[in-house]
């Protein structure tokens, strides 16, 4: 047997359990994978508050997370692409939060990735949503090398990948972010810029932006990108919300094969997301309540193989070494 956090009705992180379910066998083109690390999301929480159960409608019980990273331990009939000891990244649809799964091998199903032997699995687990989701919106923006990008909320999980990615493409980067962050986009070669009242104000001198990334959502995005970036097409928002205003920056549209096209542009190259805070698996609550609360500076990951007893530390305060 084996754990899988799991919820029965839509709610808080008080509706997550623990429960001992198989391990799973795998049918024709799947394979097993031992998680390793998972990582936490704000569709997680989103998820589980029943807030996007139109776009992404869930069997209950339910189980979150949408990346982790782990070992194949067991092939189905037909897989080619993957071994017994392979090294995965899992992305895509929920279901993460759990020891075992068993997944898809094709590549066009597009769920699971060969893991770059540079990448621990923490990193591995994080890249998915926060590099993959970077990635798209970049290309959706058509950023070039020696062209400005703002980002605003340059210093969350989607937020620190973009200002790295876009780097790593030869862009200037500016970054809004609180001051405590500030010092750790500079180190990742972006400008930050506090947000908040005056952010228009504190833009300005500056200069204008070629292109625009917004990673935090909320009414702002719209009025930050629309009067600093032209024209519309070069801006692009990854935080929307049913429910938000509609305005004129245009939503995330992710490309195929978006994790393995975003480390064919990693490469050898610096790339790192801050882990900000490790949980056991069994403490999934405790990572969803911090996670919602915001302000970490980078990401959160879950630890089958932990118990609560463990010494998990942060990350140190550090953090990624800056793209070259
Ligand atoms: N469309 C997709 O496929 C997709 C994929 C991934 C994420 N998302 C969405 O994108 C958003 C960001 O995800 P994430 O994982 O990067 O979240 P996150 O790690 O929580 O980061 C949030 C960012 O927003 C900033 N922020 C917080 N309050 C703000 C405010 N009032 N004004 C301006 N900035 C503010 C934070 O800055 P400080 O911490 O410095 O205060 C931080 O940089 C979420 O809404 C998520 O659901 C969408």
């Amino acid at each position: 047997m084996s754990t899988a956090v799991l919820f029965d009705a839509y709610g808080t992180s008080d509706e997550l359990y623990g429960a001992e379910v198989p391990v799973p066998v795998p049918a024709s083109g799947e394979v097993v994978v031992r998680y390793t690390a998972i990582g936490v999301n704000p569709i997680d929480w989103k998820l589980l508050g029943g807030d996007l159960r139109d776009l992404v409608p869930m069997d209950l019980p339910g189980c979150l997370g949408v990346e982790a990273a782990g070992v194949v331990v067991d092939v189905g009939a037909g897989v080619r692409r993957f071994q017994v000891g392979n090294a995965v990244i899992r992305h895509g649809r929920p279901g993460t939060y759990r020891q075992y799964d068993a997944v898809p091998a094709a590549q066009e199903a597009d769920e699971l990735t060969a893991q770059p032997g540079r990448f621990s699995a923490e990193q591995a687990a994080v890249l998915p949503v926060a590099a993959g989701t970077a990635y798209s919106a970049l290309v959706q923006v058509g950023l070039r090398a020696g062209e400005r990008l703002l980002v605003r909320g340059a210093s969350g999980g989607v937020g620190l990948a973009a200002v790295q990615l876009a780097r790593l493409m030869g862009a200037e980067v500016i970054g809004t972010a609180s001051a405590r962050h500030h010092r750790l986009l500079r180190r990742l070669g972006a400008t930050p810029v506090a947000y908040g009242d005056g952010l228009l104000d504190r833009l300005a001198p500056l200069g204008p932006s070629d292109a625009s990334v917004d990673c935090a959502g909320g009414p702002q995005p719209t009025e930050t990108a629309a009067e600093l970036v032209q024209p519309r097409v070069r801006r692009v928002t990854v935080a929307w919300e049913p429910g938000a205003r509609a305005g004129d920056v245009p939503h995330l549209e992710h490309v195929p094969l978006e994790l393995a096209s975003t480390l064919d542009l990693i490469g050898h190259r610096p790339f790192e997301l801050p882990v900000a805070a490790r949980f056991p698996l069994s403490q999934a609550a405790e990572a969803l309540d911090l996670g919602r609360k915001g302000g970490l500076g980078g990401k959160i990951v879950l630890l089958p193989g932990a118990t609560p007893t463990d010494r998990l530390h942060p990350t140190s305060p550090e953090g990624p070494r800056p793209a070259s």
